[in-house]
């Protein structure tokens, strides 16, 4: 229980509320909004919202197009993505928060905090990369929004799960590559293709990183073979008094493969806030 006292009491006469009471609260003024990665919904952060609970008041959307949430027609755009959590946001009245995401969960990270610099108190940067796509990326997904029309989402599904997780994941922790596969298995053909044209089109951050102004966690896995640890290292540089931790013997999924270690780091880095 917080020991600091919340005293309406300016040391000031009132006249509309003669009678200013102190008194103890528990609460927590600590939110940390998570933005999923693709192709997941809310659900990749399950061993947050059970385990992070004391430290923050977390909350973890379906983006459009997955999960639980609507499935407009494809295409998608980041901003997009951005401004419906930040209506979310504003929805359930939470001026400030901590702004969250992995992978394209950190593109639109980056993107809220574009849109919305003064609503962030803080930014975790996970598995993700600030710059955008080149040519080449482009044109892969674009073949990849071709194969799902044409095949459904199961290739995609079984190209990523091959090379999301570190090794050691898929062979000591059968569950929780089901668990991932599920969550993917779920994903709506139209919500993969929309955030196919999200992610193609999505603004270059890396020009942004030297403005950022809020505290910045940069965490990443050491064996994420779908964004290299490099690209963290570059954005922990960028930001100004940004923190690093790549986490051993993590993939793409650091939060669900070392959720232990990913979630001391996020309240130690609460607790610094
Ligand atoms: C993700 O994990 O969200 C995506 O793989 C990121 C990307 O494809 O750029």
């Amino acid at each position: 229980m917080s020991d600091e006292r919340s005293n309406g009491n300016t040391g000031e006469a009132d006249e509309a509320d003669p009678i200013a009471l102190s008194y103890f609260d528990t609460y927590s003024d600590t939110v940390l909004l998570f933005v999923h990665g693709f192709p997941f919904d809310g659900r990749m952060w399950s061993p947050q919202l059970d385990e992070l609970a004391s430290a923050a008041r977390i909350v973890a959307p379906d983006l459009r197009g997955f999960g639980e949430s609507a499935v407009p027609p494809a295409p998608y755009s980041i901003a997009e993505m951005a401004a419906e959590c930040i209506e979310l946001m504003d929805a359930l009245g939470v001026e400030k928060y901590v702004v969250g995401g992995l992978s394209m969960g950190g593109y639109v990270a980056l993107e809220i905090y574009r849109q919305a610099p003064e609503r962030a108190r803080g930014l975790i940067l996970a598995s993700t990369k600030a710059g955008a796509d080149n040519a080449e990326g482009k044109a892969g997904r674009d073949a990849a929004a071709q194969k799902v029309r044409d095949e459904g989402t199961a290739p995609i599904v079984s190209g990523m799960l091959s090379k999301l997780l570190a090794e050691a994941t898929y062979e000591e922790e059968p569950e929780l590559v089901d668990f991932v596969k599920e969550i993917m298995d779920a994903a709506p053909a139209e919500g993969v293709i929309g955030a196919l044209a999200a992610m193609r089109d999505r603004l270059d951050s890396t020009p942004m990183l030297s403005e950022i102004s809020v505290p910045t966690l940069v965490l990443h896995g050491d064996e994420d073979r779908v964004i290299p640890s490099s690209e963290a290292e570059a954005t922990a540089a960028a930001v100004p008094g940004a923190k690093l931790a790549i986490i051993e013997g993590a993939g793409h999924l650091p939060n669900l493969e070392r959720f232990e270690t990913f979630n001391e780091l996020v309240v130690a880095f609460l607790e610094e806030l």
